[in-house]
């Protein structure tokens, strides 16, 4: 008998046969997403790989049930399509828009446990795996709480396709577009113009039906998560009868996180079976020969969009790491999207111990990564961000610019930092820039 593959991260249920029941259940609950929309986005990132469109991917690092709600996913798809408005109107291609949402909830952790207030208690992994608030056996994992976790995901799921197709791209009233944080600031006169001509090209197009209403309206959205927690997504995983494939329908396209990407090991054992397309995060121990078994195991046919690689290196460690990442992927020959999340590498401690990132490392690490690749005759295909569309004080710097002492004012994350609308806009603006030039 072939051994089971290593899975880490995974989580330790002290009622095996309560999960086993939770399982059955979710395996008979509708997926809630369709695998010829899978298929459709599969296309799309064809687009992307032959550097004909563009991907913008963001949203918590982790989403919790109380984020299911209309003002909080709304605020949040909002951000997205304000920014995919500036990428398009910047870089003249289409911009597909992929949430961390409608699933993002499981995390893996650095320390297994944490000392709370004289207490060791499991860390934080995520609401459908126990409560975030430590007292009594809250952290103890219950697996009836993976239903929460479909309702909420299935609650999301649904609330975006609404607000899709009743036609919440309204784009073009201005009143959409809320800047009035920015005013005053060095940087202001440019944004504002930058903006005003996007809505004066909508308005153009709009005056000769280029763009009516409907095609406002007619906006896709695809959702994602890491693929962390096995018995989750394997739940969700489903065969279509139609061509005989297994599919992920728990969101459109799942990723491989830098800590579970073992070529033995379960998680990529897992991926390798789905249709899916998949991210993989490629962080700075990632070597040559590690990246060229992964896409060897998860791409072995080189499948255009098939397989995103999102490098994650850390700001100083561009230079270093990433002309061997793009030569052995060249050899390789698999025809991958090259994303860039430069959120994850820029992760440091305040002296009070919180997480921060600076928006100056951030912006720093997508220069490096349009140069880097500038330099070896590849482009950058995409961006991928922890973002949010409320004012957090998560993240320092910006335009309006947040200090560490302003983040105890308002900091939500329950685990890594988020860009906030005012800085998530910036930063789209300046990477417009990157985008053009
Ligand atoms: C994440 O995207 O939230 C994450 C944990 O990233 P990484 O696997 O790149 O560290
Ligand atoms: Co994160």
């Amino acid at each position: 008998m072939a051994d089971t593959p290593l899975r880490q991260h995974q989580i330790d249920y002290p009622d095996s046969a309560a999960l086993q029941d939770v399982l059955a259940v979710l395996k008979g609950f509708p997926p809630l997403v369709f695998p010829g929309e899978v298929d459709e986005l599969r296309t799309r990132l064809v687009a992307v790989s032959e550097g004909r469109a563009f991907i913008l991917q963001g949203g918590d690092c982790v989403e919790r049930f109380s984020d299911c709600t209309a003002e909080r996913i709304t605020d949040k798809i909002k951000i997205l399509l304000q920014m995919s408005v500036v990428l398009t109107h910047a870089a003249r291609m289409p911009v597909l828009r992929i949430g961390r949402i409608a699933g993002q909830y499981f995390k893996p952790r650095s320390q297994e446990f944490e000392q709370i207030q004289g207490r060791r208690v499991l860390t934080y992994r995520g609401d459908p795996v126990h409560r975030f608030d430590p007292r009594g056996d809250n952290r103890t994992p219950d697996p009836r709480r993976l239903l929460e976790g479909y309702f909420h995901a299935a609650a999301t799921h649904n609330y975006i396709r609404a607000m899709i197709a009743g036609g919440f791209a309204d784009l073009h009233h201005p009143l959409a577009w809320d800047l009035t944080s920015m005013e005053g600031t060095p940087q202001w006169q440019e944004y504002r113009h930058v903006v005003d001509r996007i809505l004066e090209a909508i308005s153009f197009m709009e005056s000769f039906g280029g763009l009516n209403q409907e095609s406002l309206g007619n906006i896709d959205f695809y959702t994602s998560h890491e693929a962390l927690h096995l018995p989750w997504e394997e739940a969700m995983t489903r065969r279509d009868p139609a061509t005989g494939n297994l599919y992920n329908l728990a969101a459109h396209t799942v990723w491989l996180g830098a800590r579970t990407n073992g070529v033995d090991e379960g998680h990529v054992d897992y991926l390798r079976q789905i249709a899916n397309p998949l991210g993989i995060k490629v962080g700075p121990e990632m070597t040559a020969d590690h990246l060229a078994a992964l896409l060897r195991l998860l791409d072995p046919q080189r499948t255009p969009g098939r397989i995103t690689l999102i490098t994650r290196l850390g700001a100083d460690r561009v230079h270093t790491r990433l002309p061997e990442l793009l030569r052995v992927t060249r050899e390789e020959g698999n025809p991958v999207i090259w994303s860039c999340d430069p959120m994850h590498g820029n992760t440091v401690a305040t002296t009070g111990g919180r997480k921060t990132r600076t928006f100056t490392a951030i912006l720093q690490e997508l220069e490096h990564t349009f140069g880097v690749h500038r330099v070896a005759g590849s482009i950058v295909n995409g961006v991928h961000f922890e973002l949010t569309g409320d004012e957090v004080t998560e993240c320092t710097g910006g335009a309006v610019p947040l200090g560490e002492a302003d983040l105890d004012r308002n900091y939500e994350s329950w685990c890594d930092p988020r860009l906030n609308y005012t800085q998530s806009m910036e930063m789209a603006f300046l990477l417009g820039k990157l985008l053009r030039e």
